[in-house]
């Protein structure tokens, strides 16, 4: 039986769609879910236009309340039957408790070659320390932000003049084939690591 796939954005979902469009035919998986944190993610109208059911649980309405928001999340998660959890795009912090119930079943993608540059403003860091290559990583979720084992990765040369936006174009056009490549081993049960 197919493999049940919510994808969790908080913007654009640009990696949503290429996600949404690699599960078809012999795909193992299936998305089963688009879930927002944000009412204006500009990638829920893209969810519904691929025929996706999409479902927003607005942070802001918690306030400081983190596990009411993750258990929020958790029962819209459980309520579409999720087996696997793509974050793509997802910018919120999730905590132990949450990340604890989907171990193992929880992949994030990141615009870093990690363990370089965990955290925000990725490109800029690498071009500020004149790092000659840049990339992105699809991890496993585990507790540390930013830190779960890494089930892929793919490079690509930081060119002179490079500013914060023209290396995340680069870093883009790989993070749309790795993140598929990488979600289709893992539905299928490999974990081991596989680089573009
Ligand atoms: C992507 O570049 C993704 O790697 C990054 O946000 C962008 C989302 O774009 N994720 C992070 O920075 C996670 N910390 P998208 O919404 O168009 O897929």
């Amino acid at each position: 039986m197919s493999k049940r796939v919510a994808i969790l954005i908080s913007g654009g979902g640009s990696n949503m769609v290429r996600l949404v469009e690699s599960m078809v035919g012999d795909h193992p998986a299936r998305p089963c879910l688009v879930l927002a944190n944000d009412p204006g993610a500009g990638g829920l109208a893209k969810a519904s236009a691929l025929g996706v059911p999409t479902a927003v649980v607005d942070h802001r309405l918690f306030g400081p309340d983190r596990a009411g928001f993750e258990a929020e999340l958790t029962r819209v998660l459980v309520a579409h039957g999720a087996d696997i959890l793509c974050l793509a795009g997802f910018m919120r912090v999730l905590t132990e408790g949450f990340v604890t119930r989907w171990q193992g079943r929880m992949l994030n993608i990141h615009p870093s070659l990690l363990p370089k540059y965990r955290g925000l403003h990725t490109h800029a860091r690498a071009i500020a320390a004149g790092e000659a290559e840049a990339g992105c990583t699809v991890h496993e979720v585990t507790a540390e932000l930013d830190g779960g084992p890494v089930l892929g990765q793919a490079r690509v040369p930081v060119l002179p003049g490079d500013t914060p936006e023209t290396l995340a174009a680069r870093v883009l056009d790989q993070e749309y084939r790795l993140y598929p490549m990488i979600l289709r081993r893992f539905a299928h049960g490999q974990r081991g690591r596989a680089d573009l």
